[in-house]
């Protein structure tokens, strides 16, 4: 299957070298080739060029992109795809006054859901899933991480891990599962954390690794949640099965999260809405990626990560939806980079490189996603008709994706 695009009036992302990771003021450039052309073989991006470089080249499909933007397609590196259903009942409980940390004291959060959650079976886990899945491939998403962290208990978890996996198998775009066991301390271990943290370590994990179930390890380091000593005797128990981290960190407070993560090399360390200058420095020595989670912020009314604080230290960003039913009910990652934009104070440019090239390293895949490049996935958004590029986070709300190429296969 082979397909070629014509008359794009903006190709973005377009690096001849395979460019990994843009950090600091790199991340305000963003290369476009006007009036260009794309030829995709297969699930690979093959060839491009100006139009003036197109004749002889043929294809089994031909898209005209006259006056349309077409870029990598989005790489949302944090979500919660698989929940059992809606929690629009303490969305008006926060609309009439109660926090979020208040609700989850009342047994509302993330043990509400986990209730629900052991009592669906994995078919209607799945099937739900990939209802949500398939919206967000229209609207761009190509690659995607998915957690588990609504099951809690050791056969929950599995369930959870199994469902993603069949995502993974079934579907066209690219998941990544993180195994995130240590979300909230289930009810049944309310004054035993250290009997369910055990759990995790002696059961959940070495059942994980057995059967191949996922690929990287999260904790929801946090007040209420999992402390720094519990977060580092999960990632050390992880290490051993080789499961790299992306950690939940500074959400509500910052105390220390980030240096832990750190130091044992996480991906990724995710929300930071609280951020320290130690924070900042710890990062500067590392490969972590810090990743943005606007949607919470919207959807929550909690502070924004200081986005600015972090590109102008020189460091990179990526930013992901954390699509989930508490904290932000959607997965709409165009809302993401308009947010990215008013909120954080991110340019055009710099939104949209975190959420393609370093969303994809966030994902440990920034060598086959995130890029126009030769040789890399053909994973694509084709636009509207639009005036340029800024149109992405300018319209808010509006949906301007048009066409969607993910793995090679036209959506
Ligand atoms: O990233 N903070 C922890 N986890 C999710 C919220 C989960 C929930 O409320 O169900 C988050 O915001
Ligand atoms: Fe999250």
């Amino acid at each position: 299957m082979s397909i070629l695009i014509t008359n794009i009036k903006e190709l973005l992302q377009v690096y001849n070298s395979n460019v990994t990771i843009l950090k600091g003021k790199e991340m305000n450039n963003l290369p476009v080739l006007k009036d260009a052309y794309l030829y995709l073989e297969n699930d690979t991006i093959v060839e491009y060029g100006p139009m003036s470089d197109c004749d002889g080249i043929e294809a089994e499909t031909t898209i005209d992109a006259s006056g349309r933007v077409v870029l990598p397609a989005w790489c949302d590196s944090h979500t919660h795809l698989v929940y059992p259903e809606d929690r629009a009942g303490e969305f008006i409980d926060r609309i009439n006054g109660l926090t979020y940390e208040e609700i989850a004291k009342k047994g509302g959060g993330i043990l509400n859901s986990a209730k629900k959650l052991q009592e669906k079976s994995e078919e209607q886990l799945y099937n739900q899933a990939l209802e949500r899945l398939n919206k967000l491939l229209k609207l761009g998403t190509g690659v995607i991480e998915i957690k588990s962290g609504y099951g809690l208990t050791v056969e929950s978890e599995l369930k959870m891990l199994r469902v993603i996996q069949r995502l993974k198998k079934e579907t066209q775009a690219f998941v990544k599962v993180t195994f995130l066991g240590a979300h909230a301390i289930p009810e049944k271990f309310k004054k035993n954390k250290k009997g369910y943290i055990d759990m995790i370590i002696k059961e959940m994990l070495p059942k994980i690794y057995e059967e191949n179930l996922a690929h990287y390890i999260d904790v929801f380091c946090e007040e209420g949640y999992f402390t720094l000593e519990d977060t580092e005797l999960i990632l050390k128990a992880a290490q051993k099965y080789n499961l790299p981290a992306k950690i939940h960190v500074n959400q509500f407070n910052a105390f220390g999260g980030v240096e832990l993560a750190v130091k044992y090399k996480a991906l990724s360390v995710d929300h930071l809405e609280e951020l320290t200058s130690d924070d900042i420095d710890a990062l500067k020595k590392s490969n972590t990626m810090p990743v943005a989670l606007p949607q919470c912020s919207f959807f929550l009314g909690i502070p924004y990560t200081n986005a600015r604080a972090i590109l102008d230290a020189g460091l990179p960003l990526a930013i992901a939806s954390d699509y989930n039913p508490g904290s932000a009910p959607s997965g709409n990652m165009n809302f993401v980079l308009s947010l990215a934009c008013i909120k954080l104070k991110m340019t055009p440019e710099e939104a949209i490189n975190a959420a393609t090239i370093n969303g994809a390293y966030a994902l440990g895949l920034s060598s086959m996603y995130g890029s126009i490049t030769r040789g890399k996935k053909a994973n694509i958004i084709i636009t509207k008709p639009i005036s340029g590029y800024q149109l992405l986070p300018y319209s808010f709300g509006e949906n301007l994706i048009d066409t969607v190429i993910v793995n090679g296969i036209i959506h």
